[in-house]
Formats: C-alpha cells, sequence, structure tokens
C-alpha cells in the first residue's frame, strides 16, 4: 500500500515536470521568436541586409515549432481546430518572413517593413485569440 502510494507521488512528479518542460519550452520558443522580430527591425534601422537575413532565418526556424502555438489544457469555446490554425499560423509567418528578405534585398524598405508589421499582427492576433478561447 505504502509503496503503490509512493509509486503514485513519483509518477504524478514525473508527469507535473513533463508539463512544466513542454511550458518552458513554448515561452522560450516565443521568446526566441520576438528576438528574432527585434534582429530584423535591427537590420532594418542599420540597413544591413545580413543582420536582417539573420533575423528572417531564425524566425522562420522558431515559427517551425507549431506545437509551441498552442495553448496546453485549453479547449476553444468555438471549437477552433488549434493544430490547424497553428500550421496556418507557421505558414504565413514563414512566407511572410521570406517576403521581408525579398522585399529588403531589392531595396524595398517599404515593403519590408509592411511585412514586418504583418508578422507582428500575426502575433497579437494569436495572443488575443487565444486569450479569448
Ligand atoms: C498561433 C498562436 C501564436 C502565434 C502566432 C504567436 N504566439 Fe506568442 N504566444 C502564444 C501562446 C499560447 C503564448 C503563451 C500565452 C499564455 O500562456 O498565456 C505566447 C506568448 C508569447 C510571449 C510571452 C512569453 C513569455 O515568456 O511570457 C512572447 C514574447 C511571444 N508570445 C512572442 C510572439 C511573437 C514575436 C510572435 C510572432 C512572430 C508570436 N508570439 C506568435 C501563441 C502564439
Amino acid at each position: 500500500m505504502k509503496k503503490a502510494f509512493l509509486t503514485m507521488v513519483v509518477l504524478s512528479a514525473a508527469l507535473f515536470a513533463e508539463q512544466e518542460v513542454r511550458h518552458l519550452d513554448r515561452m522560450k520558443n516565443m521568446q526566441e521568436m520576438e528576438l528574432a522580430m527585434s534582429t530584423i527591425q535591427k537590420g532594418f534601422l542599420f540597413d544591413n541586409l545580413s543582420v536582417v537575413k539573420n533575423g528572417v532565418k531564425d524566425l522562420k526556424r522558431t515559427a517551425q515549432f507549431t506545437e509551441s502555438f498552442i495553448k496546453v489544457g485549453v479547449k476553444t469555446k468555438s471549437g477552433v481546430n488549434t493544430h490547424l490554425y497553428a500550421k496556418n499560423q507557421t505558414d504565413s509567418i514563414t512566407m511572410l518572413a521570406d517576403e521581408i528578405q525579398d522585399a529588403f534585398a531589392k531595396g524595398d524598405k517599404y515593403a519590408a517593413a509592411n511585412g514586418y508589421l504583418m508578422v507582428l499582427s500575426k502575433c497579437l492576433s494569436c495572443h488575443q485569440t487565444i486569450r479569448s478561447w
């Protein structure tokens, strides 16, 4: 009996730890995306294509972690398919990131800044949506 209880304690601690890790990973990924966005902005302001490229590369890499886009344990009121939603966000952020780089490389800074703004709106709209779920 005592043994069974102990096993349960150990098991739930392990489960809790796993959830904690996943949570941290998501936050870490979000913070990395934030850093990538800052790098892109820095590239704009210092007029430096390779800095923009680095930011775009980091943004595309971090945006691939679709799981981090899903708030664990949240069921949506309106029955939104969170996986599909997250996948769509990944795809459009990746596409926009390429557009930013292409526009900046061509010297069209205005179009590049516009692409940046569109990515930022994606970030904000998801945060807004997730809060209302
Ligand atoms: C499809 C959904 C989704 C998209 C798109 C998204 N995020 Fe998030 N973001 C989340 C979730 C979920 C959290 C955690 C919110 C919570 O748990 O309350 C979060 C939190 C954050 C945080 C806070 C992290 C912390 O440590 O508190 C930052 C910073 C962030 N996101 C940056 C970004 C940036 C930058 C982008 C766009 C490039 C972005 N996010 C796009 C879902 C998303």
